[in-house]
């Protein structure tokens, strides 16, 4: 049975308690952890999101009621309990923070009783993620989850402080608006007013955001939910936030300025890392030579070199071709790896060709001199020496290559075989904390999909000056004023120098392939008010969860955030997306489910 709480006031939380409260009279409110009746005396470990604090029921203290009320207490119930607090002396358990005191209970009240939960309270349990994610509130309770959560709102708190200190406003923007232009797909909310029309609901502000600037807010931030209906990842959710910002008359280096100081400030205060400024940067095009990736992991070496120069005329005809072919071979020299077996090497050849290598070519060079190669016997003596040397090889090295006539077969397969190596051979100090700024982006991307190029940030980055010229003579080779902040191997955050001049803007939509018509339908809003005075600006945008993720030290966005979703994009708390529960819904929002054949 419940009881109320009223006329109870809480003093404050399990572990704001200490030894200054000794003598005085307490009214604790919270969760049982457990409860057990060891002959005479019920203890019972209080906790609430701070943390746990020990009970004493004592019939001779608190009277038989009570004493028999304690009795009944099972894991999970609410109670509040006054009582007076003790020194625990020399039986202090220093394993907990309140370990040197505890409650003598004079009253219980049980505010609400709790069925068995599915899953022990506690951390460190090995229940599945499902089960958890459907009791997800209770999931909660656990001390290691809660803790993630609470360290999130510290974060958000620290950015709102240090935003507001250097001059942004925090302004919000409308989620039901029209597609922005960020590149996943959209989810759409349909209008019951507008028959057969739908809001999109935001990918980003960015197009909102560059209007702020218009209106002259010119430092602007917000903390913003963006919606992208893309395959999930553990660093990708179909909902996530965003730590969103824009600055007018700033170029690329005030951006990464303000945003140096604001992940100092941020890193200290929750991690107590002290982040070395300025942050390492690096061009795109050097990041994805020498480690096959636009977000390098610099925690460990072991970098992709080219050995296309070396190895263009040898006697192994899948080197040799793919040179004529004006392809290229890039390698990996796994140190001290020579005795990798063979069925380790097939794992990795058959990950290479997931990111459509075509083979994985290895030369292990033995201790003796000898080697080890699926290709040596294609090659002189000559020829494997000269190429040992130039990936730096040593008796005990393993060689692996990839040559391919599309430089990004190269670059994904090797970036990716690099991580898995880096991981597999344990060669990642995870202690370390590895920023960096990539920068230069190509402003266009090829499609193979669409068959032209589109915008590898999106269509508002500003080309780089020098490189305008190119932008009719040699597309794929603009770099754009992008760049992307970089940790630990994950993107945590990316953003751009706008184009403000209307004449570039028109050139680049029509280069992107938008017909003036239907650059007008999408972005018409936004280039008609670029007619009424555009300042400079740039920004950028961080994905807040993965932020919170690293600084909590989990390798999951799940962990960072309340109610996340699983992979197929569905909440299984609440059992969404879910058929409407009435039919008229349908009908008032114009919307007919068709079916899909086969189902
Ligand atoms: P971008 O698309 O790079 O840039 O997004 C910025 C950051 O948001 C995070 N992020 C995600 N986090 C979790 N789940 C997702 N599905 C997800 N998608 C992105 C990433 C990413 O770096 N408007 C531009 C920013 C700008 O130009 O100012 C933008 O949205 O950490
Ligand atoms: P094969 O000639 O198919 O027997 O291949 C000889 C070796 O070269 C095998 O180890 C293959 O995995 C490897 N290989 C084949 N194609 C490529 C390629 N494009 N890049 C790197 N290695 C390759």
């Amino acid at each position: 049975m419940s009881e109320s709480m009223q006329g109870l006031h809480r003093t404050c939380r399990c572990t704001e308690l200490d030894e200054s409260y000794i003598g005085k009279e307490v009214t604790m409110m919270g969760w049982v952890q457990k409860s057990r009746n060891k002959g005479g005396l019920v203890f019972t470990d209080l906790r609430d999101r701070s943390g746990l604090l020990q009970i004493i029921f004592e019939e001779s203290e608190c009277g038989s009621e009570v004493f028999e009320k304690a009795g009944k207490l099972r894991s999970e119930f609410v109670i509040a309990v006054t009582g007076v607090v003790r020194g625990r002396g020399k039986d202090a358990n220093k394993e907990m923070k309140t370990g040197s005191i505890e409650i003598s209970a004079k009253s219980l009240r049980i505010l609400a009783e709790s069925d068995v939960p599915p899953f022990p309270i506690e951390d460190g349990i090995k229940t599945k993620e499902d089960i958890r994610l459907q009791y997800r509130y209770l999931d909660l309770r656990r001390p290691e989850l809660a803790k993630k959560i609470m360290t999130r709102a510290k974060i958000t708190h620290l950015i709102r402080n240090f935003m507001s200190e250097n001059g942004f406003l925090e302004i919000e923007t409308p989620t039901l608006i029209k597609s922005t232009p960020e590149g996943a797909r959209d989810y759409l909310v349909p209008s019951r007013i507008h028959p057969g029309a739908f809001y999109a609901l935001p990918q980003s502000p960015q197009l909102l955001k560059q209007l702020l600037m218009v209106s002259g807010f010119d430092r602007y931030f917000q903390i913003a939910r963006c919606y992208r209906d893309e395959d999930l990842r553990a660093d990708r959710q179909p909902e996530f936030t965003q730590v969103d910002m824009e600055l007018s008359f700033v170029d690329q280096d005030d951006v990464m300025e303000v945003n140096e100081r604001l992940l100092k400030y941020l890193f200290k205060e929750v991690c107590n890392v002290d982040i070395e400024l300025p942050i390492k940067r690096m061009k795109w095009i050097d990041a994805m030579n020498s480690y096959g990736s636009d977000k390098p992991d610099m925690r460990f070496d072991m970098l992709l070199q080219d050995v296309t120069e070396t190895v263009k005329d040898c006697g192994f005809g899948v080197f040799a071709n793919c040179a004529k072919e004006g392809g290229v071979i890039k390698g990996l020299n796994v140190k001290g790896q020579a005795g990798m077996p063979r069925k380790h090497i097939d794992k990795y050849t058959e990950l290479v060709k997931e990111y459509g290598a075509k083979g994985l070519a290895y030369l292990a060079v033995n201790e003796d001199g000898t080697y080890k190669s699926s290709f040596a016997k294609f090659m002189t003596e000559d020829e494997l020496e000269n190429l040992v040397s130039a990936m730096n090889g040593e008796p005990g090295d393993l060689l692996v290559f990839v040559s391919d006539t599309k430089k990004q077969v190269v670059w994904d397969a090797l970036g990716s075989l690099r991580l898995k190596l880096g991981a597999d051979l344990d060669l990642i100090d995870r202690k370390s904390w590895k920023f960096l700024w990539v920068t230069e982006f190509p402003m266009f991307e090829w499609s193979d999909e669409l068959g032209r190029y589109q915008a590898m940030h999106h269509p508002f980055t500003m080309p780089m000056e020098e490189d305008l010229p190119l932008v009719d003579t040699d597309q794929g080779a603009v770099r754009a004023k992008a760049y992307d902040i970089v940790l630990n191997g994950t993107e945590l955050g990316g953003g751009s120098v706008r184009i403000h001049q209307g004449d570039v803007q028109k050139k680049m939509l029509e280069k992107l392939g938008f017909t003036p018509e239907r650059a007008d339908e999408q972005f018409g809003f936004l280039m008609k008010a670029f007619k009424y005075g555009v300042p400079p600006h740039a920004g950028l945008a961080y994905g807040l969860d993965r932020l919170a993720m690293w600084m909590v030290g989990s390798d999951s966005i799940r962990d960072v955030i309340a109610f996340p979703k699983i992979k197929d994009g569905s909440d299984p708390m609440m059992d969404a997306p879910a058929p409407v529960f009435d039919e008229q819904q349908l009908k008032d929002l114009h919307i007919a489910v068709v079916k899909d054949e086969e189902e």
